[in-house]
């Protein structure tokens, strides 16, 4: 048995990223995002896996490996099967979980899919166990099997909802490992007893919403997480010591949650702010900003649509009252031809940061004017809404009610609504100050200056955090945190912090509300996006509608989890694993910190209660972040940190999402700098929108860089270390090719490319020096040369090391021959084999510019944009022959070389309607046209298959004349 770990041989990433895309599309049936937001959270399965696969030895006997591996993560031919969900009528299902029934009647088709689980999960077990009989499954064995992967996952649950490997399964995974286990919790401490001697310790220093300390610690290991922000501190903690506390906790938490719902419900209807004099109680209260521009002799209300909902075809026409300087609200429900009449324009008040008059389109004043040359009134701690004299106003244009029939209706407020506004507003005066003292209410300030936090003080003068909240949401949610803080166990108070960050986050001035013809229309979350972006119009819930923006807690998880989680900034953490997974803040644009804020604001001071070791600030200049000389410095800290706390034969795996592929060099400096070694890399798809990895229409891939300590330190010396490369990267192909195979197709585009890098930096890793410069010095020297910021674009800037990773790519360029141009492949010139490599990447469905920009890279060409028809971020293709035309046809580039005089005598043989033309330009023009002859026909005759291909519709008339052509010079004897 070797001592490489399975994850340093292969990974099924094409299964990985199908299974990854699956949880990702459950939404709020994902594990942890009930707890509460947290951005850029890494999918469990993948994270499962991952572990797994650096436990897991590889055996001399790949294809068992994989087998095994497969069988472990039931994704295996019988897993799979295990794992088929079948179906429960929906009316059986809605008979057992009446409280579900408005979400049902509300959802919509792709809601229902979730919602189906998460009643399936609200049940308890024996009604489960009881309802199994109802199930139907409507394919055999032999169908089933008969699917693809994407397709059987439609009818599957996730891993993490089975048990793991069935009995027989686990007969055949201890005969291959030479283990006795019977669950994954025995088999992960078997192989840790014998690669560690103990259960194996996993550990991530930027744990954020903790899905690999969780993973680690229901698989059974010793799992820490660690973050600076202490927001993502308690999502971890809550994640070990909630979800993982097992059934008795989690009942106590949900009935403390129950109990103080009901006591808030009673308090508030007491109260008579949601309940008008007929017997309705609202749903949602809908607000507009307004502003009176110069010149204007009244208020205009803003929105980008008054379309209220198009369900209902309910809209909002504005009218004038006589005497009075603010416009009257008209709640209108049109007919359909008027609805569609209405959709043209939506009544928009506000278009391109334009205030528009409603009674005249011409007249329209820019928002930023108004704000005036030295902006807005900032407003005070005590502000709950604006002032008479602030620029943008405030008002309650709609509400929408139900009755005790559950009939809803949307209506203008009249004067007992506005009455009961002023009685909120006078509520929460009375209790303002003394919520804010005991940490019920936020009292914080926005910190300025921030990339994000600038926008709500400059756009709006909003100063604190409670400010992005109206009166009626910081009553409610204030009343809600008093009356849930009084639960007795520290469990049911952390669940209440998070609580009161789960309803911010779907009850804020933030929250837009969106229109739909299939579904009533509802408030959205304030984190739609990754920004703190104020809106023009906006809703508020009533009580019973936060109900469902509530913490929820998964039954399926625990007892018996055990980890820590910690508040530590990456550099200074003191604890030791065996293994660390960590996926850093890594030249992306989520700005944690500020962000965290939003809600650290609302349980800041029941922090310091219940973990007064922790310090409840987001220490945002320790924020490791950007991707500047300071941010690789840290890196290399942070990663020669956990290094120290690592065994010798621990490992890494460092995750990140990539937007640009030239990251991961830089990447990979960072972590050689830091004393590691990388073993290998795989790219998984974790936001595929469909059909995996193979159709190369994902959104982002996850990058996982596998490392181990440089133990050895060797001094490397370049002309001995070419050779070793290209070597490698020939390897580390013909590997994947190798297992690509007679499957299912792993790899894409991508994949090889980033392989050729983990390659690469396979061999260079190994060194400590390179003719005689230090790494880390080499890092640093050429960063400060090229003045220190951000990627270097040109040739000069680049670094030996990154030369030598350059030639890695190259190689694999040269070496991924499109299959049916071996022949030819040696004779081309650069620019002619990026343009068939393109054209190549391109029939297999892939369209994201920058796998075209890196592809040039790989060649050594500088630009690749003459060769593309549309370069748009998601939407890049090929010129064809045809749109190449006349184009470019000399010069030292592609515009000289024979294919591009070959593609050339497509165009004519196409504009002429027959080869002759064709031929005869290529006879005239190419010197070589005899010797040449049999390399342009295969060229040609690939043409002609190209437009076989369903992704190149476009191709079609190319390649009907590149077929006559390659037949016409096929028969050419002289
Ligand atoms: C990409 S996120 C991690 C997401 C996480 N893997 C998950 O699944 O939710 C990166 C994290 O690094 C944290 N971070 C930034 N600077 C840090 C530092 N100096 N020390 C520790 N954590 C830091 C951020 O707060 C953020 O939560």
């Amino acid at each position: 048995m070797s001592n490489q770990a399975f994850i340093e041989t292969q990974f099924p990433i094409a299964r990985l990223s199908a299974e990854s895309y699956k949880e990702r599309k459950a939404v709020s049936g994902q594990t942890l995002t009930g707890l509460g937001k947290w951005w850029g959270r890494k999918p469990l399965v993948l994270v499962r896996a991952s572990i797994l696969a650096m436990l897991m030895p590889a055996s001399g006997n790949p294809k068992k490996d994989r087998e095994v591996f497969l069988k472990l993560l039931t994704m295996d031919p019988d897993g799979l099967w295990r794992r088929r969900k079948g179906t429960i009528p929906d009316r059986e299902l809605l008979a057992r979980a009446s409280a579900f029934e408005d979400a049902w009647k509300n959802a919509g088709r792709d809601e229902k899919d979730e919602l189906r689980e998460e009643i399936w999960d609200s049940l308890d077990d024996n009604l489960r166990a009881d309802m199994e009989a109802l199930r139907r499954f409507p394919l055999s064995r032999q169908e089933f099997d008969a699917l693809s992967y994407e397709e059987k996952l439609k009818l599957c649950v996730r891993p993490e909802h089975l048990d793991g490997p069935d009995a027989d399964a686990w007969v055949d995974i201890n005969s291959h490992l030479g283990t006795s286990a019977t669950t994954i919790a025995e088999l992960t401490e078997q192989l840790g007893i014998r690669h560690f001697g103990h259960r194996p310790r996993i550990g991530d220093s930027f744990c954020g919403g903790g899905s690999i300390p969780f993973e680690s610690a229901r698989m059974g290991c010793e799992a820490f997480g660690s973050d600076l922000n202490p927001v993502a501190g308690l999502l971890t903690w809550a994640n070990l010591n909630l979800l993982g506390a097992g059934k008795a906790v989690q009942e106590d938490v949900r009935q403390a949650q129950k109990a103080a719902f009901a006591l808030a419900d009673k308090q508030i209807t007491e109260w008579r702010i949601e309940h008008n004099d007929s017997g309705e109680r609202a749903e949602s209260f809908l607000y507009c900003v307004e502003v009176k521009p110069p010149g204007c002799s009244y208020y205009i209300p803003l929105a980008p649509s008054w379309l209220v909902d198009e369900y209902f075809r309910t809209v909002v026409h504005w009218r004038h009252v006589p005497g009075s300087e603010h416009l009257a609200p008209e709640v209108v429900v049109l007919s359909k031809t008027e609805l569609e009449q209405f959709k043209k324009h939506k009544g928009a008040t506000v278009i391109d940061s334009r205030i528009i008059d409603p009674f005249d389109a011409s007249r329209s004043w820019s928002v930023e004017a108004l704000r005036g040359p030295n902006g807005l009134r900032r407003w005070t701690n005590d502000d709950v809404v604006p002032r008479s004299e602030d620029v943008f106003q405030e008002r309650l244009y709609c509400i929408r009610w139900i009755d005790s029939e559950k009939r809803r209706r949307y209506a203008a407020p009249e004067a007992g609504d506005l009455e009961r506004e002023a009685r909120v507003r006078a509520l929460l005066g009375e209790r303002f100050s003394e919520w804010q003292r005991a940490g019920i209410l936020p009292s914080r300030v926005i910190p300025e200056n921030g990339d994000k936090t600038e926008e709500p003080i400059r756009t709006r003068g909003w100063t604190h955090w409670h400010h992005l909240f109206t009166a009626r949401q910081l009553l409610t949610h204030g009343l809600l945190a008093s009356l849930s803080y009084q639960g007795q166990s520290r469990h049911v108070r952390v669940a209440a912090m998070l609580n009161m960050g789960r309803l911010a986050d779907w009850d804020s001035r933030l929250c837009c509300w969106l229109s739909s013809p299939t579904q009533i229309a509802g408030g959205k979350n304030t984190f739609l996006n990754q920004a703190l972006n104020p809106l023009f119009n906006y809703s508020t819930r009533s009580l019973p509608m936060l109900a469902s923006a509530q913490i929820t807690l998964s039954k399926r998880i625990g007892p018996g989890l055990t980890g820590a989680a910690a508040i530590t900034d990456a550099r200074d953490l003191e604890y030791d694993c065996d293994i660390w997974i960590t996926d850093p803040p890594y030249a992306d644009a989520v700005n944690y910190h500020e962000l965290g804020d939003f809600f650290l604001a609302w349980y800041d001071k029941q922090l310091r209660k219940y973990f007064p070791q922790w310090s409840p600030d987001a220490r945002t200049e320790l924020a490791v972040r950007g991707n500047g000389d300071d941010f690789r410095r840290s890196m290399v800290d942070v990663y020669k940190n956990i290094t120290r706390h690592m065994p010798d034969n621990g490992m890494q795996l460092v995750m990140f999402t990539h937007q640009d592929p030239a990251v991961w060099a830089d990447l990979g400096m960072i972590l050689w700098a830091a004393g590691l070694r990388v073993t290998s890399a795989w790219t998984v798809a974790t936001e595929t929108p469909a059909g995996g990895i193979k159709k190369g229409n994902y959104v982002q891939g996850t990058v996982l860089l596998v490392l181990r300590k440089r133990l050895s330190p060797q001094d490397g010396f370049l002309d001995e270390i070419y050779p070793l490369v290209e070597d490698e990267v020939r390897r580390q192909i013909d590997s994947m090719r190798a297992l690509d195979d007679g499957g299912e197709p792993n790899f894409g585009d991508t994949d090889y490319q980033l392989a050729a890098y983990a390659a690469a930096l396979r061999v260079l890793t190994q060194y400590q020096t390179l003719d005689g410069q230090d790494v880390g010095h080499e890092l640093f020297r050429v960063r400060a040369a090229s003045g220190g910021r951000g990627r270097r674009a040109t040739g000069t800037e680049k670094s030996r090391f990154e030369q030598v990773i350059e030639r890695g790519i190259q190689i694999a360029c040269d070496y991924l021959v499109p299959r049916g141009l071996e022949t030819v492949w040696q004779g081309l010139t650069a620019d002619d084999r990026l343009y068939l490599r393109a054209l190549d990447v391109e029939s297999r469905g892939e369209h994201r510019q920058g796998v075209y920009q890196e592809l040039a890279r790989g060649f050594g060409v500088r630009e690749v944009k003459p060769l593309l028809h549309a370069d748009k971020a998601n939407s890049t293709r090929v010129r064809t022959p045809s749109e190449f035309g006349r184009k470019d046809l000399e010069g030292d580039g592609f515009g000289g070389t024979k294919l591009r005089q070959l593609l050339f005598a497509v165009h004519n043989t196409v504009a002429e309607e027959k080869p002759e033309a064709g031929m005869r330009f290529l006879k005239d023009e190419l010197r070589d046209y005899w010797s040449d002859r049999h390399k342009l026909i295969a060229i040609l005759e690939w043409f002609a298959s190209l437009g076989q291909v369903e992704a190149m519709s476009h191709w079609i008339a190319d390649s009907h004349a590149s077929r006559l052509l390659a037949g016409r010079l096929r028969s050419d004897h002289g």
